[in-house]
């Protein structure tokens, strides 16, 4: 999709993936706890989707908790969960008004009963919404998801459900958690730091990369356009042909 943005035209990412980061530091640079970040961070989130929706984007997703995040600290972690809690509750004031559909990916197993079932109630009001789909990464990492897509192809062949020589790459991709949307186009981490940190190892093979210093609280609008115009900029490669 193609959108006129202050005179300029630009062609849309469909499917936008981030890794925010920069929390910690952009409150340490204020003096403040690392969670004051992390709140920042949420609204930061909440503004970011608004604003892509608002662009043309059709899925955003982010990586809000790795499952590697559970060795932080256990006020930081707790902090991170409560201002969750916050955050989902929030969204489902706002769900209506910005027609969003709110999913998660991540093994939610050992997320607490309480934000699952928050998580399930915000997908079960949304899933009609036409506009943006958020996908949140939480207790997320892409070796998980693979090991856990791995173990269920295994059940399948062994209840003779599946033929070991039906398995193409369009099966294994349809047992990960991101099933349901296409593979991003555009990738973006903040704050500086330049690796992939355990995300979407599979689905990210041909999606281009953008990584700004700005600490992920500070990234506004101008700057997603910025990550936008950069996407634009590169020619597309699937293996040496242009798109
Ligand atoms: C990203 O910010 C948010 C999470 C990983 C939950 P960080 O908390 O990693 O911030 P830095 O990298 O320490 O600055
Ligand atoms: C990646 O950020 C995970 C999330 C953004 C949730 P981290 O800050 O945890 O990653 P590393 O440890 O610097 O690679
Ligand atoms: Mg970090």
């Amino acid at each position: 999709m193609e959108k006129e943005i202050n005179g300029e035209r630009l062609t849309i990412p469909e499917h936008i993936a981030v890794i925010l980061d920069g929390n910690g530091r952009w409150a340490k640079k204020r003096g403040m706890p690392r969670n004051y970040g992390h709140m920042q961070g949420a609204k930061t989130v909440e503004q970011i989707c608004q604003d892509a929706g608002d662009l043309g984007v059709k899925y955003m997703t982010v990586y809000a908790f790795s499952t590697e995040n559970w060795k932080r600290s256990e006020e930081e972690v707790a902090g991170i969960m409560n201002i969750l809690r916050q955050y989902l509750k929030s969204f489902k004031t706002h769900i209506k008004r910005n027609l969003l559909t709110v999913r998660v990916i991540g093994d939610r197993s050992k997320l607490a009963d309480d934000i699952n079932v928050l998580i399930d109630e915000l997908w079960e009001m949304s899933k009609d919404n036409q506009g943006l789909t958020l996908t949140i990464a939480l207790n997320y990492g892409s070796r998980d998801e693979i090991t856990r897509a791995v173990r269920r192809i295994s059940a399948a062949v062994q209840e003779g459900n599946l033929n070991p020589d039906n398995i193409e790459e369009s099966v294994i991709a349809s047992y990960l958690d991101t099933a349901y949307m296409p593979d991003p186009d555009l990738l973006i981490r903040t704050s500086g730091e330049q690796r992939l940190s355990n995300y979407l190892l599979w689905q990210l093979a041909y999606t281009e990369f953008y990584f700004t210093d700005v600490f992920w609280p500070d990234f506004t609008r101008d700057d997603l356009i910025d990550a936008i115009r950069y996407f634009n900029g590169r020619e597309r490669r699937y293996g040496g042909v242009r798109e």
